[in-house]
């Protein structure tokens, strides 16, 4: 995935404007032994809270698949997302024969039916998607797809003066973690839980049992 690769084809027709693409050094890092350890021992316990994510779980922005490893082994069927194209072409290669189906799209417009998902997984990802408004458009969409009663769970970074640097040339629009629960109201979800360690956060909330019209 080169840095400057626009978007090809998209599974949905209404692919955005802007290229996901994530520069290399942050690429490797994404992909490292150092990533998969903290993803396995840190970031997905505290991001799930000893809940169980349910039968069919929908991961968006899965990138080289970190954390696709680990949720597949705590989940039957699991759907991972993705926009960069080779990124999608490259996961799907590695994990064919799997529980995971890889499926190449925009999280902001997923080509899945309403209400299909028990729970839907948004790691390291909301800070690249290039405005509020997107973001906004992300997480209505994840409520759409969500079960009534189902749950978005996921962690993110702070802006902070080494991860914008670790971001020269991506896309970066880190979310305000004080900001989150009312952005996650607004978008349909109930019962929002945003926590903050250090230079990170978790978010977790429920499918509202209405759906938002
Ligand atoms: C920093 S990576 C995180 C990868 C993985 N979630 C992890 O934590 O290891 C963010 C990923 O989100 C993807 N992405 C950005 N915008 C997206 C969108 N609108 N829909 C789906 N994926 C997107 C990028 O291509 C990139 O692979």
């Amino acid at each position: 995935m080169a840095a400057g690769t626009a978007p090809q084809t998209c599974a949905n027709p209404r692919a955005p404007s802007y290229d996901p693409a994530v520069n290399d050094e942050h690429l490797r890092l994404c992909a490292s032994a150092e990533w998969a350890e903290l993803v396995e021992r840190v970031l997905l316990p505290w991001a799930l809270d000893s809940r169980g994510p349910g039968d069919e779980v929908l991961e968006v922005g899965a990138g080289p698949g970190l954390v696709t490893d680990a949720l597949r082994r705590r989940v039957p069927r699991l759907v991972a997302v993705e926009l960069d194209g080779p990124l999608a072409d490259a996961l799907r290669r590695r994990l064919a024969g799997t529980n995971v189906e890889v499926v190449r799209a925009d999280a902001g417009a997923l080509p899945f039916s309403g209400g299909r998902f028990s729970a839907v997984a948004c790691f390291t990802m909301l800070h690249h998607l290039p405005t509020a408004a997107t973001q906004d458009q992300v997480l209505r969409e994840l409520r759409r797809v969500l079960r009534p009663g189902g749950f978005l769970f996921g962690t993110d970074g702070m802006d902070t003066a080494s991860r914008r640097a670790l971001h020269q040339d991506d896309v970066f629009v880190p979310v305000p973690p004080d900001e989150l629960a009312g952005r996650l109201r607004a978008a349909g979800f109930s019962d929002p839980e945003v926590e903050v360690s250090g230079d990170r956060f978790r978010f977790l909330a429920v499918a509202a049992l209405q759906t938002p019209r």
